[in-house]
């Protein structure tokens, strides 16, 4: 998998170290290698996934380079997975999203949400050999940086690395990564979409 050419910083140590337990938790919880997961569970836990990503993207706002919106990908997938424009505008948003109120707190929110694109790897190519499905219909999100994956994670660790480095900053990035966690496995668990 990907890695930065430089060696980790303390701020993405930090992040790994304060999140392992979450990703553990939560991925541990999540259906994709269940022998009763279909497309139609696969739809659902999509559903689920626009609803957590399309306002958490939207409360990013300008803390988020424009090519890293991830939202349009899931509504591709989503009417790829014969969901109509109404559906999706019809489909629940969550409310209870980390809170970001600086740069430090959006970089933790975004640790979460670009880290997920490399796992995404792992799970595009099993949705591919269980579901047959492909990035063109509806395993999109799962590779929305395609062949850039590793270019625009380095690219956003070398963000990380510029970051602030006091302990109160690098305390918020890892506290608003680990409300990102939890508040994504609390929405997905609202929405029945876990185990
Ligand atoms: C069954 C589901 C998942 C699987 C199989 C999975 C798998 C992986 C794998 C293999 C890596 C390591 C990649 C590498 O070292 O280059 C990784 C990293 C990561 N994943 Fe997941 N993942 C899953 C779900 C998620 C979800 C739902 C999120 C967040 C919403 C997430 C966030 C992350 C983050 C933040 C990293 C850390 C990147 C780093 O610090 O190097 N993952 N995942």
């Amino acid at each position: 998998m990907p890695a930065s050419s430089s060696s980790p910083s303390p701020l993405l140590l930090a992040l790994r170290e304060g999140t392992r337990d979450c990703h553990k938790a939560l991925e541990a919880r999540l259906p994709f290698f269940e022998a009763s997961f279909d497309v139609a569970a696969y739809s659902r836990l999509i559903q689920a996934y626009y609803g957590f990503h399309a306002p958490l993207e939207a409360r990013l706002g300008a803390y988020q380079e424009p090519m890293r919106t991830k939202t349009p990908t899931l509504t591709l997938d989503l009417q790829a997975l014969r969901l109509s424009a109404a559906d999706i505008d019809a489909l629940p948003l969550c409310q209870a999203l980390p809170a970001i109120s600086s740069e430090a707190s959006a970089l933790g929110v975004m640790y979460v949400l670009e880290g997920s694109t490399l796992g995404g790897q792992v799970l595009k190519r099993a949705m591919a050999e269980r579901l047959g499905l492909g990035p063109a219909n509806g395993t999109g999100f799962f590779d929305v940086y395609g062949a850039q994956t590793g270019n625009y994670w380095r690219s956003f660790l070398d963000r990380l690395g510029q970051a602030s480095a006091t302990p109160a900053a690098q305390a918020a990035t890892v506290q608003a990564a680990i409300e990102t966690f939890q508040c994504f496995e609390n929405w997905l668990g609202q929405r029945h979409v876990l185990n």
